[in-house]
């Protein structure tokens, strides 16, 4: 039994804690395959932030229950919150681990290996980060850091405090050991992840906080640029924007989840901040010298969401301008606080309520990416598309910009190798609501 499928669902930090499942499996000499039934294992890392997504594993379950000689395990936020009882949901399933117990997940695999049955991961109660001597990290040039994980809020709608426990930070130093490690194997840029980074403070020396962390990461030689998510605006503090201000590779780009516009909603979600205290950090944001880009995540048909309370929201998209929203429904999650709540609103209010908060957006987003044309950006170049014959780039603020490279002199083009992972200026001279396009302004 040594060969492995996995499946990722959710978040970036999901995805990352699946790198760094990769990285055990490898070192026990575990196998990837890329389909489940070239697999002996098959794991399922997965998501359960909405209701949606939770669903889509126990599909995945059903689709394969009547697999034969085959290991199932189901990581991650699904496994935390179901713990045991995905093995009587799903009988076929031997393998149950939440990601506080990723720590633990070699020893777990010698048990699966010694023909161990229901064999579970599920405690909380972790001071411990994951940590892997080895991570397998798919894209060449961007890697991502654990920097903290678990989160202490409790926003009223929200699993992941369940899901993925308390609050701990990493090492400082051991943070900037991995970046100084990347930055030598060749990634020159780096993503710094937390469900709340914002509250990152070393273990070790609680002065050093998420600041002074992120800009010791953008000083670290061979680090072209730097991103961090996510931030809570309660705990974003304005030396955040300083560290953008004073280092160039810091991405001019932060994503500050707002969740409504309207300071009741706020507290109803317990927030902790009201529509102007968010506010005033987008003033701080925006009075910067660098164009920095925001972008956010809203959720409508909150328990109690009047109309009145969804028009602010609309009203603070527009104030804000942000190039990016990620918006959801209300999805009602076992044993949150809004569970309990009363006025809940139906499902076809809520698909209302969300067409035309997306249809308001698009158009900011139309206008923002118009604005963008005759603008020279710098890329990263991570791809090409043959079908268009375009490169596919992406620039600091984490657009995707698609360009075409001039003819070469002898009418060669360029082969993959030469341009992928190369920075390159590139002329934008179209947009559309979600990209741009343009010319790559030098000779390549
Ligand atoms: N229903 C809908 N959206 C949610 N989010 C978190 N919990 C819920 C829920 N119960 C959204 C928030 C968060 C993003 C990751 O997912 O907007 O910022
Ligand atoms: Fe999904 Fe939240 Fe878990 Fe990420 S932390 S996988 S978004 S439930």
């Amino acid at each position: 039994m040594k060969r492995f499928y996995i499946e990722t669902f959710g978040c970036q930090m999901n995805v990352h804690d699946s790198e760094k499942v990769i990285g055990t499996l490898e070192q026990r000499g575990y196998v990837q395959v890329h389909t489940p039934e070239k697999a002996d294992l098959v794991l399922y890392n997965t998501c359960s932030i909405r209701d949606k997504a939770e669903q889509k594993v126990f599909q995945r379950l059903s689709e394969n229950r009547n697999a034969k000689g085959k290991v199932f395990g189901v990581l991650g936020c699904v496994a935390q919150q179901e713990g045991e009882r995905i093995f009587e949901r799903a009988p076929h399933v031997r393998l149950v681990v939440g990601s506080a117990s990723y720590p633990r997940l070699g020893e777990l695999l010698v048990q699966i290996e010694q023909g161990g049955d229901r064999v579970a991961g599920l405690s909380l109660d972790t001071e411990a980060t994951f940590e892997t001597p080895v991570t397998r990290r798919d894209n060449p040039y961007r890697a991502y850091i654990t920097i903290i994980e678990g989160c202490d809020k409790d926003c009223a709608y929200c699993v992941v405090p369940y899901t993925r426990g308390r609050e701990r930070s990493r090492r400082w130093e051991s943070v900037l050991e991995e970046a100084r490690t990347l930055a030598g194997m060749g990634y020159t840029e780096i993503q710094l992840l937390g469900q709340n980074v914002n509250s990152y403070r070393d273990p070790g020396d609680p002065s050093r906080t998420f600041a002074p962390l992120l800009e010791a990461v953008a000083q670290t030689p061979g680090v072209r640029r730097v991103r961090f998510t996510t931030s809570h605006p309660q705990d974003f503090g304005r030396d955040i924007v300083e560290v953008i201000d004073r280092n160039e590779n810091v991405c001019n780009m932060v994503h500050l989840p707002v969740q409504s516009g309207s300071t009741r909603v706020l507290e109803a979600m317990q927030r902790q901040y009201t529509r102007d205290d968010y506010m005033r950090r987008i003033e701080w944001l925006k009075a910067s010298p660098r164009d920095i880009s925001l972008s956010t995540d809203i959720i409508v048909g909150f328990p109690g969401e009047t109309e009145e309370d969804f028009e602010q929201t609309l009203r603070l998209l527009e104030e804000v301008e942000y190039d990016q929203v990620f918006s959801f429904k209300y999805s009602v999650r076992p044993n949150t606080p809004a569970e309990q709540m009363g006025n809940h609103i139906p499902e076809q209010e809520k698909s209302r309520r969300l067409a035309v908060l997306q249809e308001k957006q698009r158009g900011i987003q139309l206008r923002r990416n118009t604005a963008m044309i005759g603008r020279v950006l710098e890329v990263l170049v991570e791809g090409y598309n043959s079908g268009t014959g375009q490169w596919i780039g992406r620039t600091a603020q984490n657009r995707v910009l698609n360009f075409v490279a001039q003819p070469r002199v002898d009418g060669s083009v360029p082969a993959k190798e030469e341009l992928y992972g190369r920075y390159l200026p590139v002329r934008v001279t179209r947009a559309g609501p979600n990209s741009l396009a343009g010319d790559c302004a030098i000779a390549v």
